[in-house]
């Protein structure tokens, strides 16, 4: 439950920054909230690594509620969030990697994947967009899912509050 409600703060966080970022001006601004950005974006792609351990080792609980397809349905898309979490940062990583630019987090200097190439930064650049976009739009279906879960009679949010049990 920290997991999930940690990094779903910070990946909201993420995609709010780097919406405002993209449209600042060039200047001292505008390269210290991509260094916030960079710094804070390691740290979800960290945090989704130690997400995905953690649930290897703790399945969720069965919610006997649901019918096989919902469950299904439900694995399915929670699977797809985990990878475009894996793969957004990753193509953020690897977009950062092929500048002139050192890569830092919180002022650590962190090895890069590449060399200054503005052919392959702007392809991962490109990745790194409709990746993050195509996140806001399925974490905006999960919101949904929670939503239409407690319309239909049947809430599910009280799971992934603290001081719930397995029923
Ligand atoms: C207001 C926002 C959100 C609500 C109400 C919410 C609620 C939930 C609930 C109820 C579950 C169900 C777990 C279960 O019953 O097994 C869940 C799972 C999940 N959520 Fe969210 N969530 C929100 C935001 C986010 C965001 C922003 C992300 C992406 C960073 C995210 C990623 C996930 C993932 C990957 C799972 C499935 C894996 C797991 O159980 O850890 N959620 N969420
Ligand atoms: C879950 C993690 C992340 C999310 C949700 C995210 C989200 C975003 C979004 C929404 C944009 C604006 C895209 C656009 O409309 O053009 C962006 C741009 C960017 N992001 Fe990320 N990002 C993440 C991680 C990272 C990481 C780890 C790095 C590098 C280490 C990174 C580096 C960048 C850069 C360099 C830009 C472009 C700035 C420019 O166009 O000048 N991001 N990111």
């Amino acid at each position: 439950m920290a997991l999930h409600w940690g990094h779903a703060a910070l990946v909201l966080g993420l995609l709010g920054l780097g919406l405002y970022m993209v449209d600042l001006p060039k200047g001292a601004g505008r390269s210290s909230a991509i260094a916030w950005h960079k710094s804070f974006g390691i740290l979800a792609l960290l945090l989704v690594a130690a997400r995905i351990a953690w649930r290897r080792l703790h399945p969720p609980p069965e919610d006997a509620r649901l019918d096989g397809t919902q469950r299904r349905l439900a694995d399915a898309g929670h699977r797809l969030l985990c990878l475009l979490l894996v793969l957004t940062p990753l193509a953020g990583y690897l977009s950062s990697s092929f500048t002139k630019y050192p890569m830092r987090a919180f002022g650590l200097s962190i090895p890069k994947a590449g060399w200054p190439d503005e052919a392959i930064n702007a392809f991962f650049n490109g990745a790194h967009a409709v990746l993050a976009w195509s996140l806001a739009a399925l974490i905006a279906a999960h919101i949904a899912a929670v939503v239409l879960h407690a319309l239909q009679g049947r809430t599910v949010l009280h799971r992934m509050l603290p001081g719930h049990r397995p029923d």
